[in-house]
């Protein structure tokens, strides 16, 4: 009997293309299938010399190739492609095959496709991947779902392809069904408000300090030394020192300066709403990208008034670059608290499990994300799993109070030049709503209960209550 392989991959664009190598180099036999066979006979081609691939021509041939439990990665587009391919793959597969769904794939699509194939006597397994296709195939991190039993078959494999820190996998079994597709959406938004604070930083080095791309690419490499070493920070370096060899400008400055976005920063937006969990920073960040893509409107706004762009000078701009970073750090920190609340928020709606603190740890390598700082936040979640706040974990508490002071005036500073900081000011405002003894929120109450009786409870009694707004002596009453 011919040799079977122990997964196999469907879906051979870059990303497909590039696990399924990573799986050969580690000595994995890989099945191979594709729409198109082309790139099936390609990847053969261009690559056959990395291990052993046994390439499928047709979906029939591709789940025959596989040892049982058999394991189906697919690689295709969120969304119908997804469907189209397991309904063309679950009628050929028997009872405790494993079909993984590697894309960015809606948790709530997820969750819906594991229990119409548990019913068929399938796992489903939605898998986040992060890591670009440099990832895929270096070593990315990866983020199953699924059931317990499917990970015994795939952790293995996973693990061994997956980035490691220090010896251990950036891989783990995240939880049931949706699980690993919610942190990945998680990644991404926090993503999204990683990369919108360096991107502020990086405006404010320039609007308030007058620096030059290249200046500020010494600044980001400097700052990737110390506590904010991450591979966002590293890869802003590269891009800021980059000049456009057909003009000799800075590349940055060749951009259009309208970001895109294919969806996964506003998911996670739209479950934080649900789930009533404040994510302002991802909000912001995604916004911040939506107001960027808004060509008309900005257009039509270039001239409304704002203050002069002087730029700094004397002491205040001799601290500024180290004040910026302090508020980056601390902002940091915000927009990562604000995404591990929506993970546990998302824990507690779907009862997955999660451990927040083995979350971290496969973030540290691999993925978008990856930072120095992650290893605190599972020190963090190590030491006290059910932390309401990373922001009072004891090495972040510090943190953000060293930098509280910078983190105003740069705020400040940004608002007087009218430099546009959302995701700085938003942190800021999270952090103080947080810490705050009393809020206007006792007013917005008094405000709902006048207009529409929407009642409120009292500080210092137990109960709802009303207040006749429009009777003589106003009289409260119980409602
Ligand atoms: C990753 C990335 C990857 C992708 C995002 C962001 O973890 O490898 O997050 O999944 O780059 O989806 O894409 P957009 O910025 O286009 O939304």
């Amino acid at each position: 009997m011919s040799k079977k392989a122990s997964i196999g991959v469907t879906g051979l664009a870059v990303m497909g293309r590039n696990l399924a190598r990573n799986l050969a180099r580690h000595g994995h036999t890989v099945a191979l299938h594709n729409r198109s066979p082309q790139r099936t006979r390609d990847l053969v081609e261009q690559f056959g010399d990395e291990g052993d691939f046994i390439p499928a021509y047709s979906a029939k041939e591709f789940v025959n190739s596989l040892e049982r439990p058999r394991q189906v990665v697919i690689m295709v587009k969120a969304g119908a492609p997804t469907d189209a391919v397991i309904d063309e793959f679950a009628p050929l597969l028997e009872k405790g095959d494993v079909i993984v769904d590697a894309g960015n794939a809606h948790f709530a699509d997820t969750r819906r496709r594991e229990a119409a194939l548990r019913e068929q006597g399938l796992h489903f397994v939605g898998t986040g991947v992060s890591g670009g296709e440099e990832g895929a195939l270096h070593g990315p991190s990866i983020m199953p779902g699924g059931s317990t039993e499917s990970y015994e078959s795939l952790g293995p494999l996973f693990e061994d392809i997956s980035a490691k820190v220090n010896g251990a996998p950036c891989c783990t079994h995240v939880g049931p069904d949706g699980a690993g597709h919610f942190v990945k959406m998680v990644h991404n938004g926090i993503e999204y408000s990683d990369m919108q604070l360096i991107a502020e930083s990086f405006d404010l080095l320039r609007g308030a300090l007058g620096y030059e791309p290249a200046q500020i690419a010494e600044i980001f490499r400097t700052w990737n030394t110390g506590r904010l070493d991450s591979y966002l920070i590293e890869i802003t370096a590269e891009v800021l020192a980059h000049t456009d060899p057909a003009t000799g400008k800075p590349f940055v400055d060749i951009v259009t300066d309208q970001a895109e976005q294919k969806g996964t920063g506003r998911w996670t937006v739209q479950i934080g709403l649900d789930l009533g969990v404040p994510i302002s920073g991802i909000a912001e960040a995604v916004f911040a990208r939506s107001l960027s893509g808004h060509a008309d409107l900005r257009a039509a706004s270039r001239g409304l008034p704002g203050p002069a762009r002087t730029p700094l000078s004397g002491a205040a701009a001799e601290t500024f670059a180290d004040d910026v970073e302090r508020a980056l750090y601390a902002s940091k920190i915000v927009a990562y608290a604000q995404g591990f609340n929506l993970i546990q928020a998302g824990d507690t709606e779907y009862d997955w499990g999660i451990d927040l603190g083995a979350l971290a740890s496969i973030w540290r390598g691999g993925c978008i994300i990856r930072a120095k700082f992650l290893d605190d936040i599972r020190a963090a979640y190590a030491a006290e799993p059910g932390l309401p706040t990373l922001l009072n974990a004891g090495e972040f508490r510090k943190a953000v109070e060293d930098a509280q002071d910078s983190w105003r005036a740069v705020v400040a500073t940004a608002t007087r030049l009218g430099i546009p900081t959302p995701g700085f000011s938003t942190a800021l405002a999270y952090y103080d709503g947080l810490r705050a003894d009393r809020l206007p929120a006792a007013l917005v109450q008094g405000q709902r209960d006048f207009f529409g009786a929407h009642t409120y409870r009292r500080v210092d009694r137990e109960g709802s209550f009303h207040t006749a707004w429009a009777a003589e002596g106003r009289p409260e009453s119980i409602a």
